[in-house]
């Protein structure tokens, strides 16, 4: 077998056997196929696509080049649930306590954000200590006693992904749905996790804007997943607009902490709300949609998953008198107000510009190796339909670089859209996919 021939047969719109795919991932991976190869098999793959058959055999492929984690010794259901990435995507920090106070158990392997869009990684690591460079035992430790726990993908977990996620990243072939879909369900099929909600972002501030390319997307990884013998659903959601007010590492935690002492912004808590439902009912816990609602509408109003929020983070090496004490988390030297420059309803929030403007105040990564400054980020004002005046303050820049907020302004400010009369509602769940 030779990549040449592999590459000139995907060129030409050919299927690959499941042996072809894997003579690829395992040659890159030992360095028998360079760089300059594999970014040419990437780009045919991207321009010619891949038949659901072949994108399941590069799913197995990917699998097979690292180790999977076995949790099939849990009596209780074990969950996981993935974002395609958003801008105030919190939503993980909520949900995982909120599961785990039902009684699933929640493993998730996890990332760190890259460009417009947040990681759970990072969110988490504004909380003095806190790590997810566990190692199975205590990963499993906790699992048994808390009943979630994070683990940063690893070069055990997945290691093909890792490398050509980067290739990727530099040869304009990240937008490609099987490459996609293989990507995520790798990783989740490596988590080991039972039942797996996807939480598919569409809209301006997503990966995939175009909700045909969403829904195809969410097809494709429904479908990886039921030739494993997963339980797989998606819900694909509306990333137009940021989710909540806060966009940014320790903000975002504060935001959270709210949704789970039973406040907090109604847009975090209903997506919370529909995404656990539903790996509710794939894991037998209630039998109908508003019985699965009750029960983590329960454990929220409760405290029942903020009490596992904080026994998680201490479970983690964080140190939990940040999260009862919030003002104890990384706090900004600098904030500057965004004013509206007319009065009016606010019609819109642009969710990508919102999402590159926290960004630029140090909030995320330009490039893979870039810090973070886990202060730093946008604290908005308003939502969608918000009636301001001329002047009010719209939005608040966080940072420590003084500079750099100030030539956000206006940037910040032209993502807000401010319109007379009251606009249209907007819908948050687009729809689910079972
Ligand atoms: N997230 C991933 O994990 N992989 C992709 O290819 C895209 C988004």
């Amino acid at each position: 077998m030779r990549a040449l021939d592999i590459i000139s047969a995907k060129r030409d719109g050919g299927e690959h056997s499941a042996s072809e795919l894997e003579f690829m991932l395992t040659g890159y991976l030992d360095g028998q196929i360079p760089d300059y190869q594999m970014s040419a098999w990437l780009m045919a793959v991207y321009l010619r696509g891949m038949s659901d058959n072949e994108t399941v055999a590069l799913t197995r492929a990917m699998l097979a080049t690292g180790e999977a984690m076995d949790l099939s010794g849990f009596t209780r259901p074990t969950v996981d649930k993935h974002s395609t990435g958003g801008v105030g995507d919190k939503i993980s920090l909520v949900l995982g306590p909120a599961l785990a106070a039902v009684g699933m158990v929640v493993g998730k392997l996890t990332g760190r954000g890259l460009g417009h869009t947040g990681g759970t990684i990072d969110k988490l690591e504004s909380i003095p200590g806190f790590t997810t460079d566990l190692s199975r035992n205590q990963f499993d430790h906790l699992l048994r006693t808390v009943g979630m726990s994070l683990i940063g993908a690893g070069p055990g977990l997945a290691p093909a992904d890792k490398r050509l996620y980067a290739l990727r990243d530099v040869t304009a072939t990240v937008g490609s749905i099987p490459l996609i879909a293989s990507s995520i369900m790798c990783k989740k099929l490596a988590g080991g996790a039972e039942h797996i909600v996807l939480d598919v972002k569409t809209g301006r501030g997503a990966f995939l804007p175009d909700i045909e390319q969403s829904r195809e997307l969410a097809r494709l990884m429904i479908a990886i997943g039921k030739s494993f013998g997963r339980k797989v659903t998606a819900v694909l959601s509306s990333m137009d607009q940021p989710l909540g007010f806060a966009v940014g590492n320790s903000l975002e935690v504060k935001e959270a902490v709210a949704v789970l002492r039973g406040q907090g912004p109604a847009d975090v808590r209903d997506l919370t709300v529909t995404l656990g439902a539903e790996l509710v009912m794939l894991a037998g816990l209630a039998d109908h949609h508003a019985a699965a609602v009750q029960l983590l509408n329960e454990v929220l109003d409760s405290g029942k998953a903020w009490s596992k929020f904080s026994e998680f983070v201490a479970g983690q090496g964080g140190d939990s008198n940040t999260v009862e004490n919030l003002e104890l988390l990384p706090e900004a030297q600098c904030k500057l107000s965004v004013e509206a420059h007319d009065s009016g309803y606010v019609h819109d929030i642009d969710a990508l510009a919102v999402g590159h403007c926290a960004m630029l105040t140090g909030a995320g990564r330009e490039r893979k190796e870039d810090n973070i400054d886990y202060a730093a980020g946008i604290l908005l004002k308003c939502e969608h339909g918000t009636k301001v005046e001329k002047g009010q303050e719209i939005a608040t820049l966080h940072g420590n670089d003084l500079g750099k907020l100030e030539s956000l302004v206006p940037r910040l400010r032209a993502a807000i859209t401010i319109e007379s009369g009251i606009p249209a509602k907007k819908q948050l769940v687009i729809e689910t996919i079972r």
